[in-house]
């Protein structure tokens, strides 16, 4: 969850303000002025427009890469194409890092779900930079550990809850990813659409439907257009995780 930021401003050609972006991401936060320009300067930036598959699972990894704005959603689908999304990243995250630090295939495919702009490092040098500067490693452990927790809540709340537990946690863990927090409340802009909750959630559309419905006249949620808002975020919180 971020907090609200001044609006994007797009990364030019130019390299101070390439490094500046490049300093805001956290994995790269405690790096020098030399180490940074040189990432910089073997990094490429590239365009998506809403929709375009950026990973395939299966592939073979050969970079990492790192939002610089839009969002992406990670999936994986079965062999009769029904998709179930992981997780959806937005600026400042970063995805791939598994098959290069494993050398095996891609683990989910990466799909835009906005117009998105990213920053890829080839393998080679993201596990030079890794060895080089110890606090990179130790950031994206920290990532990785977060991501970690948050599968686990995923787990427990598709095995162990019923629906409303189940979209709660959705809702939570869009929040977590992608919500700007302002006083307690969490306002996620341009939600997902319903098929794509009801994948993550486990549940049909109509499900989703029915429920965030009856979160809005509990007074938990207000639905804006494409932007939900959690009133009260702690207290959602509490009540179904
Ligand atoms: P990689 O396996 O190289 O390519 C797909 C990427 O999706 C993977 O690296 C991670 O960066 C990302 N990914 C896979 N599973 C998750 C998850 N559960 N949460 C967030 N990101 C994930």
């Amino acid at each position: 969850m971020t907090l609200p930021s001044a609006p994007h401003q797009p990364l030019t050609s130019d390299l101070g303000e390439a490094m500046e972006f490049i300093r805001n991401v956290p994995i790269f936060n405690d790096i020098e002025t030399n180490e940074l320009t040189k990432i910089v300067r073997v990094g490429v930036r590239k365009k998506y427009k809403k929709g375009s598959i950026i990973l395939l699972e299966e592939e073979t990894g050969a970079a990492l890469f790192v939002i610089i704005s839009g969002k992406v959603k990670i999936v994986r689908t079965d062999d009769d194409g029904r998709e179930v999304i992981l997780s959806i990243l937005g600026e400042n995250d970063f995805f791939g890092e598994m098959s290069i630090l494993d050398g095996l295939s891609r683990s989910a495919s990466v799909v835009a779900i906005t117009k998105t702009e990213l920053f890829m490092i080839h393998r080679r040098d993201f596990l030079k930079l890794m060895q080089d500067v110890p606090s990179v490693a130790i950031s994206l452990l920290k990532e990785l550990t977060m991501r970690l927790r948050k599968a686990d809540s995923q787990i427990k709340s598709l095995s162990l809850k019923d629906a409303a537990g189940r979209v709660a946690n959705v809702v939570l863990q869009l929040a977590d990813d992608i919500g700007t927090i302002r006083k307690g409340r969490v306002e996620i802009d341009e939600l997902p659409l319903q098929q794509d909750l009801a994948n993550m959630a486990g549940t049909s559309r109509e499900t989703i439907s029915r429920v965030v419905h009856m979160f809005i006249k509990k007074g938990h949620l207000e639905l804006q257009g494409s932007k939900l808002i959690i009133n009260d975020y702690e207290k959602f919180k509490s009540l179904f995780v």
